[in-house]
């Protein structure tokens, strides 16, 4: 249940004397190609080395900016250094929006290895990869989607802006009580009037139906009041941080999931204060995740039923990245659904967009597209052409 930074180290500093014990010599060959100490790990949700600025600063070249002596109690404890009015850590402290630095339990190797990884860092080598890969896939423990979230959820937004319901209802009840009175009652004898009520009726039920029913999966503007004042501008905007730290499971799934509390309480366990909410809208995160109870979001985008959908395919395998089809998320403080999702939206996108044929072995089969590329007969192939536009492709 816990994914929080401090249990993590902890339980992680029993081990790592002892491996570093056992396994000093396999530690240093390490070393040599610059693989990133496990405790780094903590480091890489929070820090980039030459990658620009995450939650923390950028730590390439912090060796020169800082000497060794004041890296080892900031690393240990830079909230202690701000109490005590350093200067720097102040400074620092203030110019990151006041976000404090949670305290490391390390000892001076471990801290001597991360400052040694990161001054031999190469940025072009993607030696980095493996460690932010598992940092994210230990956040991602316990994926949440909405089904799990909130039972019930899906297709709660039935009923689309301006509720007709009421209309509805009366419109019904006119066209049973003209029945009644048509077949039993009697009481008006003229039964043209029966007859111009319940054709009255019948269209303008006919047509709440109707607009409902398109409505349903096509919710182009959609925005709905969320639970907590998540703001993705806050967050994927001004901390930029990554779309994939926390809808990882879009490269591998059909869904792109919305992240657990225990994902939030990577960093809000030590980020307390939000500038726009101050502390009430992080105190919400913090009960939900003392309380154990999913934060119940609420869905924005919803294909119907009958639709097949996959993000695995769209964003690893199609290379679509995802402002394609959910627009610049990274400036919206809540997130709006900007296409319609139509049939018509899907189609004319695969019949425009080419296919990554190329790089991607998944389309060996498609012997005669292949062929007709290398001699230069033909220089792209489309969705559509692969059959992406085939009714089944789509629908079960
Ligand atoms: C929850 C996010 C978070 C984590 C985790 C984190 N840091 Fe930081 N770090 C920050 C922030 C924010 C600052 C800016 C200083 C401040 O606000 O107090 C910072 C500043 C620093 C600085 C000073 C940078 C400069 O440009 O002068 C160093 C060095 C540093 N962190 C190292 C580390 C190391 C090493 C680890 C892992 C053991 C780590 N940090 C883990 C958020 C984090
Ligand atoms: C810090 C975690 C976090 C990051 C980073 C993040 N998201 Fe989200 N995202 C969420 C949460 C939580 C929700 C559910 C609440 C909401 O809809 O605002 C969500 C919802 C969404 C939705 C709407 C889902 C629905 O209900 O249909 C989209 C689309 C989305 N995110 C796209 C993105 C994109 C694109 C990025 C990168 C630019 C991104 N997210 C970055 C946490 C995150
Ligand atoms: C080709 C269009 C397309 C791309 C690219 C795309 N999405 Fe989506 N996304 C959709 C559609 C369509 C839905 C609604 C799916 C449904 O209802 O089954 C959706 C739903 C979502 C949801 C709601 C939860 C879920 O999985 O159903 C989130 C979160 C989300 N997208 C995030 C992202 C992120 C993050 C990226 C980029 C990594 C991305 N999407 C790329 C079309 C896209
Ligand atoms: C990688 C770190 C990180 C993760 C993960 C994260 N947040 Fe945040 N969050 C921040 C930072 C940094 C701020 C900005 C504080 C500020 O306003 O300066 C913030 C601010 C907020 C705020 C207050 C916004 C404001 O400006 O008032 C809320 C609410 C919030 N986050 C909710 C969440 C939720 C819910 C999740 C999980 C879905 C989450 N956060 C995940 C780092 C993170
Ligand atoms: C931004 C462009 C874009 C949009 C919008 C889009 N797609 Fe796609 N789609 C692609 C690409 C590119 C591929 C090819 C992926 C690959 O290389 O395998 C693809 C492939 C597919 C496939 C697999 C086709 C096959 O037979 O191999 C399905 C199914 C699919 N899309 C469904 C949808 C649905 C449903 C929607 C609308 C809700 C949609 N797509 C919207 C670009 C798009
Ligand atoms: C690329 C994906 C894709 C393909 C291919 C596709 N559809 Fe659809 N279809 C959709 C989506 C998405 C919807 C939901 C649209 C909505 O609700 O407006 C839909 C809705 C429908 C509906 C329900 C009508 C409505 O407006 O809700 C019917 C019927 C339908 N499709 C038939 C077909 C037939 C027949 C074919 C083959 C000629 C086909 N579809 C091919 C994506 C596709």
């Amino acid at each position: 249940m816990s994914n929080n930074i401090y249990l993590k180290m902890r339980k992680s500093i029993i081990l790592i004397p002892v491996l570093l014990l056992c396994f000093s010599f396999v530690f240093q060959s390490l070393q040599a190609q610059n693989t990133p100490p496990p405790e780094w790990a903590v480091c890489a949700a929070c820090h980039t080395i030459g990658k620009g600025k995450l939650v923390g600063p950028d730590l390439k070249g912090v060796n020169e900016r800082h000497d060794k002596e004041w890296l080892h109690s900031f690393i240990r404890s830079s909230q202690t250094m701000v109490k005590n009015g350093d200067p720097v850590a102040v400074k620092l402290f203030e110019e990151n929006n006041k976000i404090p630095m949670p305290d490391n339990n390390l000892t001076d190797e471990q801290i001597d290895n991360i400052l040694a990884y990161i001054e031999n860092y190469d940025e072009s080598a993607p030696a980095a990869a493996p460690v932010t890969t598992t940092a994210t896939e230990e956040a991602h423990g316990e994926e949440t989607t909405f089904e799990d979230a909130a039972p019930g959820l899906k297709g709660h937004n039935k009923y689309g802006p301006g509720d007709t319901k009421p209309t509805f209802i009366i419109f019904l009840i006119l066209i049973f009580v003209a029945l009644l009175d048509l077949v039993f009652f009697k009481i008006i004898k003229a039964r043209f009037i029966h007859i111009i009520i319940i054709l009255v009726s019948f269209f303008v039920v006919g047509e709440i139906v109707y607009v409902e029913a398109k409505a349903l999966g096509r919710q182009e503007g959609y925005s709905p009041d969320q639970p907590v004042w998540f703001s993705h501008k806050v967050h994927a905007g001004q901390n930029k941080i990554d779309c994939l730290y926390c809808h990882s499971s879009a490269m591998q799934s059909k869904s792109a999931g919305i992240p657990s509390v225990d994902v939030c309480m990577n960093c809000h366990n030590v980020v307390k204060n939000g500038k726009k909410t101050g502390t009430e809208e992080i105190a919400k995160v913090l009960d939900a995740w003392n309380s154990g109870k999913p934060i119940e979001w609420v869905r924005v985008h919803n294909l119907p039923d009958h639709v097949w959908f996959s993000h695995a395919q769209h964003v690893n395998a199609g290379k679509r990245e995802c402002h394609e089809c959910h627009g610049q998320v990274e400036t919206m403080d809540r997130i709006v659904q900007v296409q319609n999702l139509g049939m018509g939206w899907c189609i004319g996108c695969h019949r425009t967009t080419e296919v990554n044929f190329k790089e991607n072995n998944f389309y060996q089969e498609y012997v005669n597209f292949q062929e007709q590329m290398k001699s230069g007969e033909r220089s792209r192939v489309t969705v559509d052409e692969i059959g992406g536009n085939n009714c089944q492709s789509c629908h079960y």
